[in-house]
């Protein structure tokens, strides 16, 4: 039997314990990549959900800078949410303060400056809708098993999807 998955689970484990214990919200679950740039202003603003896998070089900010003027306020430290299933390809940058929903594949390279609804894929800067009503699954059970996705209406070009994600940011539920 091989060694790999069990090194494999320990090294997840303590980069779980490491995250977890600067103050970001990540649950048990996820998978988290090396050369993660998440946000050290606001480790307390950063929700990750279940089964969610953060691959290398992804940036995750929870802070505007500057600050940015809503109101008559300025505000720095704000919330950033990404679900429960979900993939976040490599070098991806979620910008503060965005919703992600759950089951959802944010392409490599990404810039996500928006909120983005359950089940689709994004991709692109600035992030768009390239695949509605996706499924996400996994091959097996294990932490480790591979991830994909199901697309419901296979042949039917990316254009067709919408390209504007702010057309279902109501859809996002609100993990507070
Ligand atoms: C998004 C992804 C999953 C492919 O999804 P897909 O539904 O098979 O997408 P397709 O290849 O059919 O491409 C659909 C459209 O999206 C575009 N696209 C795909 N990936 C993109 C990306 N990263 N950035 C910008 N556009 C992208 C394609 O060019 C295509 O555009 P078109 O319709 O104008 O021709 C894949 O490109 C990706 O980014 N995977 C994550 C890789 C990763 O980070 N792995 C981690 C390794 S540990």
């Amino acid at each position: 039997m091989s060694i790999r998955p069990l090194l494999v689970l320990v090294v997840q484990r303590l980069r779980y314990y490491y995250y977890k214990s600067r103050g970001y919200d990540v649950d048990r679950s996820i998978q988290l990549q090396r050369r993660l740039n998440l946000d050290r202003a606001n480790p307390k603003g950063i929700h990750i959900g279940k089964n969610t896998a953060i691959t290398s070089q992804v940036t995750i900010l929870s802070h505007h800078y500057p600050w940015k003027m809503e109101g008559n306020q300025y505000i720095s430290h704000v919330d950033t949410y990404i679900g429960d299933n979900c993939l976040v390809g490599i070098g991806a940058i979620i910008l503060a303060g965005v919703r992600i929903g759950n089951n959802v594949v944010v392409a490599a390279g990404s810039v996500v400056t928006k909120d983005v609804p359950s089940d689709v894929i994004v991709a692109g800067n600035p992030a768009r809708v390239i695949k509605a009503d996706i499924m996400m699954e996994r091959l097996g059970s294990a932490s480790g098993s591979p991830r994909v996705f199901v697309d419901r209406h296979p042949g039917v070009p990316s254009s067709a999807a919408t390209n504007d994600v702010s057309d279902h940011a109501s859809l996002v539920k609100d993990p507070a």
